[in-house]
């Protein structure tokens, strides 16, 4: 009889870019202050990419530091995946610059767009590939380079985001490392244009009016999507945890996506783990899309005291609205 296979996550590795903006420096750009920036969103400082240091730099280094820990070669990787919302370009895919970049000759590449959840749907395709038997390893990356699609005058948005990327390497070895034994996507586009970069696609191509407008910039309402991001979270893992039938208990390591703290506060009160369980770096990486779970998922695994069994849940939600959770086995 064929054994079943469950993936499991056989490496990780992140980069973050070394210019540090902190909020500090935000207040000789914008009309802000380091009190209103910590009170309101947690955040302390994030990282800044270099003019030439593109989404696919980013992903390379994390993803070549992901291919050392799980010991394998470039070569061994039959498919990459990229999540992100700042694309090098439209096209090509920037899987495809970075396998390129590291050299990963023998895989297929593609992008995916899930705003902040791209690094949990990633993982989920991943899983499932794996899981059928048709990919033995896959490289899982997701980078941002958000300061590029930041508008730098309006305090509003500026003092949120940040640049990095985080990989992890998905096999269907039964290695003893990390399984990821369950997942969870949803979507609710009914209030999609909460939070948007309008510009740059076929409904506003770019054009001297779309620079003028501004529309190559990321555009937020903030109140409506803290709302959103609440909602959406605590679906997340609550439909994971239901239908899996996995106690809040259970859970060793909360891993939420890192917007603003008081968000993390409020969706961890509403699923009921304590605060010592609840993983934060929103302080010094600010929010990095895509990049903050995988990042925050490659820090658990080498700072946290996991023990064989542990539960690990990850909680997303971003742009779309699009939302998601991981169930991962230490
Ligand atoms: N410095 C000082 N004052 C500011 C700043 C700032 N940086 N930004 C806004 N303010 C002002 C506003 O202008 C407003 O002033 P007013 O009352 O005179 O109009 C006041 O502060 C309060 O503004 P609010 O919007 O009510 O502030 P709020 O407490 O809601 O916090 C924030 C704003 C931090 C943006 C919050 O709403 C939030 O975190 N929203 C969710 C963000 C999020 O989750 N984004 C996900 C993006 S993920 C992705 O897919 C890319």
């Amino acid at each position: 009889m064929e054994k079943k296979i469950t993936a499991s996550i056989i490496g990780t590795g992140s980069y973050l870019p070394s210019k540090v903006l902190t909020n500090k420096d935000l207040e000789s750009m914008v009309d802000t202050s380091d009190e209103w920036i910590t009170t309101r969103t947690g955040i302390k400082e994030r990282r800044i990419a270099e003019d030439d240091e593109y989404t696919s730099d980013l992903g390379a280094k994390a993803a070549v530091r992901a291919l050392s820990s799980a010991g394998k070669k470039p070569s061994s990787v039959d498919l990459i995946i990229v999540a992100t919302i700042t694309p090098d370009m439209l096209f090509p895919s920037t899987a495809c610059f970075i396998q390129d970049k590291i050299g990963a000759k023998n895989a297929a590449c593609f992008d995916i767009n899930a705003a902040c959840s791209g690094y949990i749907y990633a993982v989920e395709i991943a899983k499932r590939l794996v899981e059928a038997g048709s990919h033995d390893t896959i490289l899982v990356i997701a980078s941002e380079k958000l300061s590029s699609i930041t508008d730098w005058t309006d305090r509003n948005t500026c003092v949120l985001f940040g640049d990095g990327a985080g990989a992890c390497v998905i096999s269907g070895e039964n290695s003893g490392k990390p399984r990821v034994l369950y997942t969870y996507t949803g979507a609710d586009s009914s209030a999609a244009e909460l939070l948007m970069m309008p510009g740059g696609g076929t409904r506003f191509p770019a054009s001297i009016q779309t620079v003028e407008n501004k529309l190559h910039f990321l555009k937020m309402a903030g109140k409506e999507v803290f709302k959103n991001a609440v909602l959406c979270m605590y679906k997340a893992s609550e439909k994971i945890m239901k239908k899996y039938n996995i106690s809040i208990d259970e859970i060793k390591c909360f891993l939420p996506h890192q917007a603003n703290v008081r968000i993390i506060d409020a969706v961890a009160r509403k699923i009921g783990i304590e605060r010592e369980k609840v993983y934060l770096n929103v302080q010094k990486f600010g929010n990095m899309s895509a990049a903050t779970v995988a990042v925050g998922l490659d820090e658990v695994f080498k700072e946290w005291d996991l023990k064989s069994g542990d539960k690990i849940l990850v909680d997303a939600f971003g742009a779309g609205f699009t939302f998601g959770s991981l169930v991962i086995e230490w």
